[in-house]
């Protein structure tokens, strides 16, 4: 968020003041927030407490003449890198979906092309109501993006359901993941349509007996996040997912399979594609052989020793592919130590394009937690990134193969390294570091 631009546009709810917090928490990660506040806002929370946490003026009417004479409303939106509606009430997103533009708060987001979320609040039966559910899926088929509302007890005495205001962090996650912030914004705005993207993702489970297996602790959080992204930048997604516990993402071809050897069949089954994306943590070793009944505890037996043979490696198949290889292959490495070195001798051995490095060790809580710190690990050196949520990490992930894919000379490039290495014993160590 360092450095971002976020325009916060607050609406008239009783979680504006939640928009204050929001607003410090933004400040502290080194963003800049101007803010507009709509006639009904100002009923809830004052200009003059927004302006003294964003230290700027705060922007409340459409006729104020000193900014009409610089075009404000249009300043506005061009000056921001990501536009937030928070609290986003029904009447602003009927508004909004409408294409009014009657007040300072719609004018600027009628006459905006920026990356827009919305933050709904307000009573759950005005939530479910058909009309604010109509609107809300035009905008979503408009490419603007939804953060909440979350499930709970209204301020109103009794009333409870979908319609309390997302939480600050869960803002800032959503506002991280945006086009804009994200990355460039270029490769989230559709530069993947017409292409096919497969991603592996979860854990796989290896059977023991009936009831037992193998697993590990993937939740799928990361590889799901990366086929959200991808949908969103126009691409076919295909997404095929060891068991977790997540909802199939809406608009993406999900497959569902529980061992490496039936996720390496469905990954052929999905091929060909112009991207693939190995996020899974497949399961290297399998049981041997597994028996057709539960393995039984008997009295003074010893305990079973479980014989383990290697699992099918996927990416390294489908990166060694002669014919119908895809133009991109992404590894991921999940390291415990020498992350870089580790993951560097990966992207040798598997022949891949690309390995995004993370470390799971126990302390950094990145298998099955909501964030994530990654390097990027390629033929010409690596890119550190920040700790951001998982949702950023894909967005940002999918914007940068977009332009890996749409720029010839850096896929040439590639081709190039891959032909020397093959060529070499050793591959040639590159240390250039860009810190982003
Ligand atoms: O699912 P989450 O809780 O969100 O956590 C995300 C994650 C930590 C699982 C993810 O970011 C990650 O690191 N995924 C890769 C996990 C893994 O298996 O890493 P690896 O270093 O063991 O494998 C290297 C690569 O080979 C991976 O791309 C893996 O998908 C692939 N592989 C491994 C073994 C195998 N038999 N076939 C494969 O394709």
């Amino acid at each position: 968020m360092k450095n971002k631009r976020i325009l916060l546009i607050i609406g008239g709810g009783i979680a504006a003041y939640k928009c204050l917090d929001l607003i410090r928490r933004l400040r502290e990660f080194g963003a800049g927030v101007r803010v507009v506040m709509t006639r009904a806002a100002q009923e809830f929370i004052t200009p003059l407490s927004v302006s003294a946490l964003t230290n700027e003026r705060v922007f409340t009417d459409l006729f104020d003449l000193d900014d009409e004479r610089e075009i404000g409303h249009i300043r506005l939106s061009r000056e921001a890198d990501a536009i937030i509606v928070a609290p986003a009430t029904a009447d602003l997103i009927a508004k909004i979906a409408g294409g009014h533009a009657n007040d300072l708060a719609t004018s600027v987001l009628l006459a905006s092309d920026k990356a827009l979320l919305l933050a709904p609040a307000m009573n759950p039966r005005m939530w479910l109501n058909p009309a604010t559910q109509r609107n809300v899926c035009q905008l979503e088929a408009d490419g603007v993006r939804f953060v909440g509302p979350e499930e709970g007890e209204m301020a109103e005495r009794g009333e409870a359901g979908p319609g309390r205001m997302a939480e600050t962090s869960e803002l800032i996650s959503a506002l991280e993941a945006m086009p804009g912030i994200a990355g460039s914004g270029k490769a989230l705005l559709g530069s993947l349509s017409g292409k096919h993207v497969v991603i592996t993702s979860g854990p796989t489970h290896e059977p023991i007996d009936p009831v037992r297996y193998i697993a590990n602790r993937s939740s799928g959080k990361q590889g799901h996040a990366i086929a959200i992204a991808a949908q969103r930048a126009g691409a076919k997604v295909t997404l095929i997912s060891g068991p977790v516990d997540l909802p199939d993402p809406s608009g993406v071809d999900t497959w569902h399979v529980e061992t490496a050897t039936e996720m390496k069949d469905a990954v052929a089954g999905a091929l060909p594609a112009d991207i693939a994306v190995f996020c899974a943590a497949v399961a290297d070793w399998k049981v041997a052989e597994q028996v057709g009944q539960k393995i039984k505890k008997a009295k003074g037996a010893p305990s079973p020793t479980l014989k383990l043979v290697t699992n099918p490696d996927i990416l390294k198949t489908v990166a060694s592919l002669k014919s119908g290889r895809p133009k991109l292959v992404v590894g991921f490495a999940a390291e415990t130590e020498k992350v870089i070195d580790h993951a560097r001798a990966k992207l040798a051995s598997k022949g891949c394009d690309l390995i995004v490095a993370n470390d799971v060790s126990a302390a950094t809580g990145v298998m099955g937690g909501d964030r994530n710190s990654v390097h990027l690990v390629t033929h010409d050196g690596e890119i550190s990134w920040p700790e951001m949520s998982k949702d950023a990490v894909a967005a940002k992930l999918i914007d940068e193969l977009a332009l890996r894919l749409g720029d010839s000379k850096l896929a040439e490039s590639t081709k190039k390294k891959r032909g020397q290495r093959r060529a070499r014993a050793k591959p040639k160590k590159t240390k250039k570091v860009r810190k982003t």
